[in-house]
């Protein structure tokens, strides 16, 4: 904590030496003022507060005039019963005060002053209804909520302020400190704070004052999930392509010389032996392919996405977050809509789409669609981690104050009470945890009658397949008997050759 002490002499030099001094000292900091002028002192002191509020927004000025009964020391109480924006100097008792008797915390009560709050919808973070009569009733969402514990704590009324353009969510910043949005207004000091899912940036505390960082954000790609393979996938599943080969070649010969030539019992007895167990591990394979129910192969990490081919999707606000991320560059397009629309986007388009959004968009829009948590997986590596903040204009004294409010609300436990809302619980696997999404959700009972349905429909499947055998041997026979008749001479010789 700095302490400067400004010595303001005469009038005149107001202009020229005090503000300079003052505009040189770039953080608002607690400030000492010792008058020492012959002329009336009140309204220089108003001068003097107004400066400090109205133009570096600090409020922890105090002014001390020596005179000859000791010395009198003047600050600003701003919001009082009767005023919000008042700079008449108020003499304060520091004999024998520490430093909270010398600047004490006016702003635990602003008597129902109205702060100007830029606000967008973003749900679950904020919703804002413009129609309500009364701003505090429009406000939901876990920030919304927040907004208004503080607005009560603080007892200061909300003036809720659209985003320019109306619609865009938050805005763009660069290190150049040209902003877009709620942080142009801010930067513009033509509101007093934002908030709604506004993500901590360097260039943005560099430009803007803000809290520390209230709560935390992960990102995450969500890709739609892969059907199971089919029945008949699973029949050819057991056996590799080449050993299906020296199967079937294997069979064809014992055909071919089986019907020549009578094999010896011991060749016979080790043919009856192979037989048997290619039969028990084809079998085996197929029931433990029943029962596990794999799921196609879905990527791991970002890197394999990235070498499958990949594209992304998502919100324009999170777009902000890719363009820091080289590997998205050119493989992600924007949906229209809120950020929780992503998923509906997600699921009609096609299989290797993924959508780049973070876990609580995820757990909001499950609470309206718990069946989409089948049809969705999330990508086994974590893209980013990203904080929340709330900003203010530079040099604004109310960040301070709000600051430890929030540190306050966070050591309880607030936020983690108020997003209980989402549905955290029903989160779709992620790709590292278990190669088959959903299937740990199910009941015992349901995946009892899930594992019935799947054994059934694969006897069916056999059932398709003998079907088709028989078809085919009566197809032959059929031909056979046809090739008798003279007309088809053609066929008889064919099978005469077989
Ligand atoms: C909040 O401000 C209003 C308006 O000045 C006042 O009537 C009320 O008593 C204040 N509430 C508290 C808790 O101080
Ligand atoms: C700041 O950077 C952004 C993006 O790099 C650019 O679009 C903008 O024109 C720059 N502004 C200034 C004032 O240089
Ligand atoms: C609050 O916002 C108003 C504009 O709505 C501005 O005139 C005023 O200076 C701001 N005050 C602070 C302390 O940010």
């Amino acid at each position: 904590m700095y302490i400067y002490i400004l010595i303001y002499i005469y009038k005149f030099i107001f202009h020229f030496f005090f503000r300079a001094i003052a505009e040189g000292v770039d953080r608002n900091v607690l400030c000492i003022i010792v008058l020492l002028t012959c002329q009336p002192q009140r309204p220089i002191m108003t001068r003097i507060f107004t400066y400090f509020m109205q133009q570096r927004y600090n409020i922890n000025v105090v002014i001390l005039v020596p005179g000859v009964h000791g010395v009198r020391a003047f600050n600003v109480r701003p919001y009082t019963a009767s005023s919000c924006t008042s700079v008449e100097p108020v003499e304060t008792d520091i004999k024998d005060g520490d430093v909270w008797d010398v600047f004490p915390s006016r702003l635990k009560n602003l008597h129902g002053c109205p702060l100007s709050v830029i606000v967008w919808d973003i749900p679950p973070y904020m919703r804002v209804n413009w129609q309500s009569s009364d701003p505090m009733d429009g406000l939901a969402g876990l920030d919304g909520l927040l907004l208004r514990i503080v607005a009560r704590k603080m007892n200061f009324t909300l003036k809720l302020m659209a985003n320019e353009p109306n619609g865009l969510i938050g805005g763009s910043s660069y290190i150049n400190g040209t902003f877009t949005g709620a942080y142009k207004m801010l930067r513009e000091r033509r509101a007093n704070i934002t908030i709604g899912c506004a993500a901590c940036t360097p260039e943005r505390s560099t430009y803007l004052e803000s809290t520390s960082p209230y709560s935390q954000m992960a990102y995450i790609i969500v890709m739609r999930a892969r059907s199971g393979y089919s029945i008949y996938e699973v029949m050819l599943f057991p056996f590799e392509k080449g050993t299906w080969l020296v199967v079937s070649t294997v069979l064809g010969l014992h055909w071919l010389v089986g019907s020549r030539w009578r094999m010896p019992s011991p060749i016979l007895a080790g043919w009856m032996l192979w037989i048997f167990v290619i039969r028990a591990s084809y079998e085996a394979s197929v029931f433990n392919y029943i029962h596990n129910s794999p799921v196609k192969p879905s990527p791991r990490t970002l890197e394999q996405a990235l070498n499958g081919g990949f594209r992304f999707i998502t919100d324009h606000a999170t777009y902000r977050m890719t363009l820091q991320i080289p590997s998205f560059q050119g493989k992600t397009s924007i949906s229209a809509g809120q950020p929780v629309d992503v998923f509906d986007a997600l699921l009609k388009a096609p299989w290797k789409t993924g959508a780049f959004t973070s876990r609580a968009f995820l757990a909001a829009h499950l609470v309206g669609h718990r069946h989409h948590r089948n049809q969705l997986l999330i990508l086994g590596e974590k893209i980013i981690d990203n904080m929340l903040c709330v900003y203010f204009p530079q040099g604004s004294y109310f960040a301070w104050e709000i600051n430890n409010l929030l540190f306050n609300m966070r050591s309880f436990g607030i936020f983690q009470h108020h997003s209980q809302i989402l549905a955290w619980n029903s989160m779709p696997t992620t790709t590292t945890d278990t190669d088959t999404p959903g299937k740990s959700i199910h009941s015992s009972k349901e995946s009892a009658a899930r594992g019935f349905a799947e054994s059934m429909s694969f006897v069916l499947a056999a059932l398709n397949c003998l079907m088709g055998a028989l078809c085919f041997s009566i197809a032959v026979f059929g031909l056979e008997l046809l090739s008798r008749r003279r007309r088809w001479t053609g066929l008889a010789w064919l099978f005469e050759r077989v």
